[in-house]
């Protein structure tokens, strides 16, 4: 890399919590590289009209107006720890906030400021990678996820992106099946998956077929 690029450890540490103009910056790339598995993890939330969704982890929150016109109504509520993209997420979806039709909030997936059974699905994508410990932070989101209610974990399988620099920086990854174990563990039933090929990213010249997955569960009725 060029000396005034950042490191990969400084963009590990920006995917993790953007902050400032280059957490903007990443932000923005994320968007775009991310969109197919973005909008696949919407695809298999299998959102119905007028339902409370929670999103834990929306960065630059681009996508909320796509998601928004394809299911009537819908009650979007957004967590984020990084504050920059709390303020980047309401300047993108200003006038629907102005008008109440959803809310964004900084906060922590580890501890939702939120009752036990608040939302009918939930979903969370390219976080779980960071979370400090995954058995409890599937746990809280189903003490929040409605009984019955649907949850999808949107990622990068372990198998397409573990030889990327910015992976060996602190992040867990996960195939299927394991994130599948772990959500059994936390009491979540049926769950199952989508594996979508995407395009092949060349980084530092070597290039890398890119997957995004959806792994779904269900708190038991
Ligand atoms: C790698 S970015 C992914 C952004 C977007 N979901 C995407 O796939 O392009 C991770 C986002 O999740 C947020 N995040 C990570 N861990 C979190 C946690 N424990 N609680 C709340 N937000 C979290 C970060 O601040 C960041 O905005």
């Amino acid at each position: 890399m060029a000396q005034d690029q950042p490191s990969y450890k400084e963009l590990a540490q920006q995917l993790r919590q953007p902050n400032g103009a280059l957490g903007t910056q990443v932000a923005e790339h994320m968007e775009l590289w991310n969109a197919p598995l973005i909008d696949l993890s919407f695809e298999a939330l299998f959102c119905k009209a007028s339902e409370r969704l929670l999103e834990i982890g929306f960065g630059n929150g681009s996508h909320i107006p796509r998601w928004r016109k394809q299911v009537a109504d819908l009650h979007y509520s957004g967590i984020d720890y990084s504050a920059t993209m709390v303020e980047l997420a309401r300047a993108n979806n200003r006038s629907a906030l102005e008008a109440g039709e959803l809310q964004l909030q900084e906060g922590n997936l580890m501890e939702l400021p939120f009752q036990e059974a608040s939302f009918d699905r939930i979903v969370t994508i390219n976080t779980v990678y960071f979370w400090p410990d995954t058995l409890a932070g599937l746990k809280e989101l189903y003490r929040v996820l409605q009984p019955g209610g649907r949850l999808v974990i949107g990622l990068r399988p372990k198998f397409a992106v573990k030889d990327l620099p910015t992976v060996q920086h602190g992040f867990q990854l996960f195939e299927a099946e394991e994130l599948e174990t772990k959500l059994m563990e936390a009491g979540f039933e049926n769950t199952g998956y989508f594996l979508n090929e995407e395009v092949v990213r060349k980084v530092d010249e070597k290039e890398h077929l890119m997957f995004g997955l959806a792994v779904a569960a269900h708190r038991p009725a």
